[in-house]
C-alpha cells in the first residue's frame, strides 16, 4: 500500500483529505502541531499521528524516516489578517516550514508533493474568471508565501526532479471549518444562524466569491498524487455568488428569519472572485460534484449537530 504523509491533516481540509486517502486505500501519516487542527477531526481513523511542528528542522528527519511515497502539504498559518500583523511568523510557518517539508520530500524521493496554494497568489483579479495565465500579484504576506513555495517547488523540480502538483484553492467550505478562523464566511454565518445572532456583512453584500465544497477539494488533492505531469491548477467551483444571495440561501435552508447587519467594507477585500477550473478538469480528470445548495445543507446540518453536542 502506498504511504502518504499529510501535513496539517488534523485541520479542516486535511481531515477530509485523510478520509479520502483512506477510502482510496492509501496508508496515511499525519504531521500536525494542533495549532488550529483538532484531534477529534481524525479520531478513530487508522492513521499514525505525529504531533510535530513543520518549523522544527527535525521534521525533515521525521519525514524521511517515514519513507513516504507521497506528501500532501497543507499545514500552514492560514489567516490573511495574521499574515499582515505578524509577517515574520507567517514567513516562518508558510515559507520556512514548507521548505523543510519540500527538502525532506526530495530526500525521500517521493513520487509527488501536492501543495495547497490559494487564489491569494493572484491578488485583485484583472479579468474574470481567473485562469492560471492571470498575473500573480499577492496583496498579503500570506499570498506571497504561497507563491514563494510554488516557486520553490518549481526550483526543486529543476534541481532534483521532484514531481509536484500545485493546487490553488478558491474559498473552501464544509463541515469542520472553524467559525473563528479567517475567511470562512460560510462557517461564520452558520455559527451566527445557529446561535440566532445577526450575521454581519462587510460592504453592500454584492461582492462575489467562488465557493468550493471541501469533499471536492479532498478528491482533487488525492487525484493530484497521480497527475502525470507537474501541474499548477485552480481548484474551484468555477462559478460565483454574491454574499447577499449566499446568506439568503443559508437562511432559507436553516429557516432563520434573523436580521442581517451591514457594516463598512474591509480595506483590502477584493470585490469579485471566480476561478476557472478548466485546467483542473483536464489535468486531474476532476470536476466538482457537490453543488452549493447541497454543500450548504451538509454544512448547516453539521453546525446544527454541533449545537446539540454542546448542549
Ligand atoms: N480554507 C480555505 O478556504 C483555503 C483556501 C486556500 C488555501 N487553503 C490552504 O489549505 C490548507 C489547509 O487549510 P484549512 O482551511 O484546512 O486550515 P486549518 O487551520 O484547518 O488547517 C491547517 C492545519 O495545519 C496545522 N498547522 C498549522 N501550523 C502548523 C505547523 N507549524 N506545524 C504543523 N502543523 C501546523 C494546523 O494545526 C491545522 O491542522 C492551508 O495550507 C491553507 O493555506 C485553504
Amino acid at each position: 500500500m502506498k504511504k502518504v504523509i499529510v501535513t496539517g491533516g488534523a485541520g479542516f481540509i486535511g481531515s477530509h483529505v485523510v478520509e479520502e486517502l483512506l477510502r482510496c486505500g492509501y496508508t496515511v501519516s499525519v504531521i500536525d502541531n494542533f495549532s488550529t487542527g483538532h484531534r477529534e477531526n481524525i479520531a478513530g481513523l487508522p492513521v499514525s499521528i505525529y504531533n510535530f511542528d513543520v518549523t522544527n528542522p527535525d521534521v525533515m528527519d521525521l519525514i524521511v524516516s517515514l519513507q513516504p511515497d507521497y506528501v500532501i502539504h497543507l499545514a500552514a498559518q492560514v489567516s490573511v489578517a495574521q499574515s499582515i500583523q505578524d509577517m515574520l511568523f507567517d514567513e516562518q510557518v508558510n515559507v520556512r516550514g514548507s521548505l523543510h517539508v519540500i527538502k525532506a520530500a526530495a530526500r525521500a524521493s517521493v513520487k509527488k508533493v501536492v501543495f495547497a496554494s490559494s487564489a491569494a497568489v493572484y491578488g485583485n483579479p484583472l479579468t474574470l474568471p481567473v485562469t492560471t495565465e492571470h498575473p500573480t500579484s499577492p496583496e498579503s504576506p500570506y499570498g506571497l508565501a504561497k507563491l514563494t513555495v510554488e516557486n520553490y517547488l518549481k526550483l526543486f523540480h529543476k534541481l532534483y526532479q521532484l514531481p509536484y502538483s500545485i493546487l490553488r484553492f478558491s474559498n473552501v467550505y464544509g463541515p469542520r471549518q472553524d467559525a473563528h478562523g479567517e475567511g470562512g464566511v460560510i462557517a461564520i454565518f452558520a455559527d451566527r444562524l445557529r446561535r440566532d445572532l445577526p450575521p454581519v456583512i462587510f460592504g453592500d453584500g454584492e461582492q462575489t466569491r467562488d465557493f468550493v465544497f471541501v469533499s471536492d477539494i479532498a478528491s482533487a488533492c488525492v487525484k493530484a498524487l497521480n497527475a502525470e505531469k507537474n501541474i499548477c491548477v485552480n481548484v474551484s467551483s468555477g462559478s460565483s455568488i454574491t454574499i447577499n444571495r449566499l446568506l439568503q440561501m443559508m437562511k432559507e435552508i436553516s429557516g432563520s428569519s434573523v436580521n442581517t447587519v451591514y457594516t463598512q467594507a474591509r480595506p483590502g477585500d477584493i470585490r469579485d472572485s471566480t476561478l476557472s477550473n478548466v485546467e483542473a478538469k483536464e489535468g486531474l480528470n476532476w470536476a466538482p460534484s457537490v453543488g452549493l445548495m447541497q454543500g450548504l445543507l451538509e454544512t448547516l446540518q453539521f453546525s446544527h449537530r454541533e449545537m446539540f453536542k454542546i448542549k
